[in-house]
């Protein structure tokens, strides 16, 4: 059997872990490994190569993903899937590994639909987005960077006694900035899930002020529906207490993986060599209740929901 692997759209921390698994689970089964580069746009570019046991040396603890990746538009144009498979046809691929968010699911989805061999998806994305998996490789780690990043504002915040606002990545998931708040013991935590304008935002931070916090941090997800500066003058406006923001941006893409997310390629990628040698298709791997399973790509194009027991203490510990 020759699997093809590929990383697609945004990086994520443990992709490697997850690449090595797949070269390593596909060896003991004597099947071939091709590596796409750079994602999609390396089946259009055919950038396409052999992938073996020493190739993948090292690469367990490293950030990024060896692979490249790209946000590829060919994908989307009406002849992109078609072209597609017949450049995996022309390697002779037998099933393609992709490992990325749900647009990496789609472009799974319609090399399927044209035609192309069974695709198995493992998600790998910061943003914890995709529906019909408790988590996805990257957002362990992304987790503990942006908690990282307000432990080190909380210092500043409490000697200066401002408040500090800080956008955390995440698309239109508030999964990443809910998680960071919390574990962060942040003031206040402004979600895309949340209504506009931030409910209850100035109470909930007056009240803090009122029970003697000097430094105030809220953290806003990037997709939340208030603008970050509306929300920072609004609070200026309201409280009296001046304030900076800091946008965490890619810094929260890269680093070293945790050893969650690793344990988490690790596992996703041999359970996806596995689907692919049982002629799985249409599926990706996916957590549930702490089990690997095979979730229909159909699912993934749904809405995420906030983890239910983060939501129930959000007010009370956020
Ligand atoms: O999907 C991961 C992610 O980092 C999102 O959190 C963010 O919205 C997006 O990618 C940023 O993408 P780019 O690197 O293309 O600007």
């Amino acid at each position: 059997m020759r699997l093809a692997v590929l990383t697609s759209g945004g990086d994520a921390p443990g992709m490697n872990a997850c690449i090595r698994a797949v070269v390593r689970a596909a060896d003991v089964n004597d099947f071939e490994v091709l590596a796409i580069r750079r994602g999609y746009q390396g089946v259009f570019d055919d950038d396409i190569m052999p992938l073996t046991r020493g190739d993948i040396i090292d690469t367990v603890h490293m950030g990024g993903t060896t692979l490249g990746t790209a946000r590829c538009a060919d994908m989307y144009e009406d002849d992109g899937p078609a072209r597609a498979v017949e450049v995996l046809s022309r390697h002779g691929v037998d099933a393609l590994i992709a490992i990325g968010g749900d647009g990496t699911f789609r472009g799974c989805e319609a090399i399927e639909r044209a035609g192309g061999p069974p695709t198995i998806g493992v998600p790998g994305t910061i943003d914890n987005d995709i529906a019909g998996t408790e988590t996805t490789i990257g957002f362990d780690t992304a987790v503990n960077t942006a908690l990282d990043a307000i432990d080190r504002l909380r210092d500043t915040a409490r000697s200066h006694g401002i408040i500090h606002i800080v956008r955390v990545m995440g698309r239109h998931c508030g999964a990443l900035a809910l998680a960071a708040a919390i574990a962060g013991g942040t003031e206040a935590v402004v979600l895309p899930e949340d209504g506009h304008p931030a409910e209850g935002l100035v109470e909930q931070i007056t009240a803090a002020i009122n029970h003697g916090k000097q430094g105030i941090i809220v953290v806003v997800s990037e997709g939340a529906r208030d603008s970050i500066d509306g929300i920072a003058a609004d609070l200026t406006l309201q409280t009296g207490r001046s304030h900076r923001i800091t946008v965490l941006g890619h810094i929260q893409r890269g680093g070293r993986p945790s050893a969650m997310d690793r344990l988490l390629g690790a596992t996703m990628g041999v359970e996806a060599v596995r689907a692919a040698r049982q002629g799985a298709q249409g599926v990706f791997i996916g957590m549930q209740s702490g089990a690997l399973v095979r979730v229909p790509y159909s699912v993934a194009a749904g809405t995420q929901p906030l983890d239910e027991r983060l939501t129930g203490v959000r007010k009370l510990l956020s």
